[in-house]
């Protein structure tokens, strides 16, 4: 064999290496309660949200998924029209589900689907208890075997994949995704939908904000932040799913939970709290009474080195009358009104001017480590006793004009 094969096949198989830990990864499943306290806070700024939608979650296992159970349960409270849901054929559990006898019973041999399109067309209270909740749909199913069908493969997805044949026919049929998709494929996700022009819900991580393909979405007001951001969120994980921080796992009655840092929910539905304004002061009240040291009497606000706009390193310092660009951290996102603001841009893309020669040289001279040269476009600025930084990465945004403070 020659070098350049086995280099390539070493490559190849390092990459499906790679695949195979990042789809690994990828299995944790979003509890109910975070989905109810998302979806509610929609239908407090607007009841009828879901109303007469077709709503499809299309990574989801209904074995497994809370997104399945939360709108099967709440399918006539919402108004929903319909719901589709689709498991995927790669899915560690995929075929392992219990919901539909039919591949339980007899002597076992009956191969089960591994990916399943269920569609509820409707709820009723199948069991006369008065409610039409999680029972009710499982005795649906048990009666109504028409409501799932297997997925199958097509010439470059496996059963189930959200990029298949199938899933995209369902998908333009749908008016809102909603779930928690595979982070691993979270770009080519959310381009799909963008795509088919759909309404979304779902989870992800905050570093996507900055992906490129991402950011524009915000910028221009086609994605944003939904409601329940704070805190942490954790998700429900196999027994062997690994976790290296101590601090991130957590077992409750023998279930085996994870949390991820930064998850945060991402829409195109609108919402209350992207029409609250953040209150904020005046530069000289933040400058005289910031709760911040890094403001509070301080002669003023850093200006970076190499662009023209003021750092504020807090969004609730951001100055209410200040009119020209600032740089803020992207947690500032989380409060985004586009009526109080407009956002310019995100200075990983942005063009500045460059690092300055002295600059840099100010920068090592002060001790500090770091990959910088002449001309690096990263934002900076020197702080109040001289001292060169470069802060993380910044949004940049400026006062929405016309409205009021
Ligand atoms: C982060 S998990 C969340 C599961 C579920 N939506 C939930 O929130 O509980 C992502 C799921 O997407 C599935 N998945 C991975 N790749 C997929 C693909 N290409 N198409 C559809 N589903 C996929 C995985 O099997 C996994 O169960």
């Amino acid at each position: 064999m020659g070098n350049t094969t086995r280099k390539t096949e070493t490559k190849s198989l390092n990459r499906s290496l790679h695949n195979a830990k990042a789809a690994k990864q990828d299995e944790f499943y979003t509890q109910y309660v975070d989905i109810q306290k998302e979806v509610e806070a929609y239908l407090e700024f607007d009841p009828d949200t879901f109303r007469g939608k077709v709503v499809y979650c299309n990574c989801d296992d209904p074995f497994e998924s809370n997104f399945f159970k939360y709108f099967a349960a709440n399918f006539n409270k919402l108004g929903l029209k319909k719901l589709v849901t689709t498991s995927y054929d790669g899915s560690p559990i995929a075929g392992q589900g219990i919901l539909f006898p039919e591949y339980n019973e007899g002597n076992g041999k009956r191969p089960k689907p591994k990916a399943l399109a269920v569609i509820l067309n409707q709820v009723k209270d199948e069991d006369g208890d008065g409610a039409a909740n999680v029972t009710d749909v499982e005795l649906f199913l048990k009666r109504n075997k028409a409501a799932r069908t297997a997925l199958k493969a097509d010439e470059k997805y496996p059963g189930g994949d959200f990029r298949s044949r199938e899933c995209i026919a369902l998908l333009k049929e749908a008016d809102i995704v909603v779930t928690n998709p595979p982070f691993s494929l979270f770009r080519e996700y959310v381009a799909q939908l963008v795509e088919h022009g759909k309404k979304f819900l779902i989870l992800g991580s905050q570093n996507a904000i900055t992906f490129k393909e991402i950011f524009p979405l915000i910028k221009d007001n086609k994605l944003w932040l939904g409601v329940d951001n704070g805190g942490t969120k954790w998700f429900q994980v196999k027994d062997d799913y690994e976790i290296q921080t101590e601090s991130r796992k957590k077992i409750v009655n023998g279930v085996k939970y994870f949390s991820m840092g930064s998850i945060m929910w991402f829409t195109n539905l609108d919402h209350g709290r992207r029409h609250q304004r953040l209150p904020l002061m005046t530069m000289g009240e933040n400058l005289r009474f910031s709760k911040h040291k890094e403001i509070k009497g301080k002669r003023g606000y850093h200006r970076y080195d190499n662009y023209d706009a003021i750092e504020v390193p807090f969004a609730d310092a951001i100055p209410s009358d200040y009119d020209g660009v600032m740089g803020v951290p992207i947690t500032f996102l989380d409060k985004y009104n586009p009526d109080q603001f407009r956002i310019l841009g995100l200075s990983r893309y942005t063009k500045t001017n460059g690092m300055s020669k002295e600059f840099v040289d100010a920068y090592y001279k002060s001790g500090q480590t770091g990959t910088i040269s002449e001309g690096h476009p990263d934002l900076c600025y020197y702080d109040h006793s001289n001292r060169p930084v470069v802060p993380y990465m910044r949004v940049l945004i400026e006062r929405s004009k016309g409205k009021k403070k």
